[in-house]
């Protein structure tokens, strides 16, 4: 039974606000039209361009442009030769994909717990996981908040280990003013409509690596060596397949939406900034909601606000207050089950509760609340209207 608004009153809004949405414009439309009226529709001239475009923009020599995000973690993992007889250390708080990736190449996902106060992988956990079978790192910036990538890669460098950033949620952030995509060996990102930028479904993978970035190449088209673009160029039809590859292209209209929609990209964190400030003074005077930390060295990319309830200060679990703010028309979501409690890890890696117990403490008291640069600035009080009905509610 959908749950009625608190005492039976008027929700606070009409209309179901998402927890994130994509913008498309005139100018996106267009983009696409072009393309379809042309002679490409996939792999062709604007593969190239976004890709480019892209990497100069993260600062990155290169960017390899393929089907989704997951996608781009499962090239990475290829490029970097994750194999059965390797662990790759993954945290436990994020989407499954970021472990998903190393299983797909049969290797082990071993998961480091988080800091309980940024909910980002903890380098100290991260060192007591390193076994000789150790290849790789996988640092997801949780939330859009980059990693501290200085203590990642001193750890990377002295156990001789790649370092990949899963950086779907932090288009657009910063590190020590280093731009995310320009912080790991590797870097992937997510054009899934509710990240910062869409192509519908999309992905990237940037590095200053070209060997990389050819393997990655190869292996989005099938593990062959040339594209249909390239031998029509060449007036050939010999190609050869060199490694078990998929295909993961990203097709040009897709591209060209991409091209449209990374010229909005600075404005639209812009406005997601705004958009924390305004909540972050609003629950600074809320002892029961806690926004998590965030560090002075970085500049958040906000794809996610998350809020972390104070239950000593509720008469109400997280799932009541999860309900009573979907009853006010607010598009709350959780982000995310720990990964190590899917039953898919429970089942293949013996993965079980105790094992990150940050993560796990966190997923019990943990909201994502809506944020999208489209929001009005009434949008943005309804969220926090709607908080302070449930919390004044709920209060001990
Ligand atoms: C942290 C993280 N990694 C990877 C992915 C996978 O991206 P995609 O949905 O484009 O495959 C997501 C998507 O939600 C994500 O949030």
């Amino acid at each position: 039974m959908e749950q009625l608004a608190i005492e039976g009153g008027k929700p606070v809004r009409d209309k179901f606000l998402p927890y994130g949405h994509q913008w498309i414009d005139e100018a996106d439309i267009q983009a696409v039209i072009e393309v379809l009226r042309s002679d490409w529709l996939t792999t062709g001239p604007r593969v190239r361009k976004f890709e480019q475009a892209f990497a100069d923009l993260v600062s990155a020599k290169e960017a390899v442009a393929v089907s989704n995000g997951t996608a781009a973690l499962h090239a990475a993992m290829y490029a970097v030769g994750i194999g059965p007889d390797d662990e790759v250390i993954v945290p436990p708080m994020s989407f499954a994909a970021s472990a998903n990736c190393v299983v797909f190449q049969g290797g082990t996902p071993v998961f480091a717990d988080v800091d309980p106060d940024t909910l980002l992988l903890d380098p100290v956990q991260v060192e007591a996981e390193i076994t000789p079978r150790t290849k790789a790192i996988v640092a997801v910036d949780y939330a859009g908040q980059p990693c501290d990538y200085d203590a990642l890669r001193a750890i990377a460098d002295q156990h001789g280990l790649v370092l990949v950033a899963d950086a779907c949620h932090a288009l657009g952030g910063s590190y020590k003013g280093r731009p995310v995509g320009s912080l790991a060996d590797l870097n992937t990102f997510s054009f899934h409509p509710v990240k910062h930028i869409t192509t519908g479904e999309g992905g990237m993978i940037t590095t200053d690596d070209p060997q990389l970035a050819q393997r990655m190449r190869v292996f989005r088209n099938h593990g062959i060596t040339s594209d249909h673009r390239q031998r029509e160029q060449q007036g050939s039809w010999f190609y050869e397949m060199v490694d078990l590859g998929y295909n993961y292209r990203l097709t040009d209209f897709q591209c060209a939406l991409g091209m449209s929609q990374l010229r909005k990209l600075s404005g639209w964190v812009a406005r997601r900034h705004e958009i924390a400030r305004r909540y972050d003074a609003a629950f600074a005077e809320i002892p029961a909601v806690e926004p998590l930390d965030v560090r002075a060295d970085i500049s958040h990319a906000y794809h996610l606000y998350v809020i972390q309830l104070d239950l000593t200060r509720l008469q109400a679990t997280r799932a009541e207050v999860f309900a009573a703010l979907r009853a006010e028309g607010i598009g709350v979501n959780v982000h995310y089950i720990p990964v190590h409690l899917h039953p898919f890890y429970r089942e293949r890696f013996g993965t079980r509760p105790g094992l990150c117990q940050e993560a796990e403490a966190a997923y019990e008291r943990l909201i994502t609340l809506p944020i999208s640069p489209r929001m009005s600035d009434n949008d943005v009080e309804d969220v926090i209207t709607a908080v302070k009905k449930v919390v004044k509610h709920y209060a001990i």
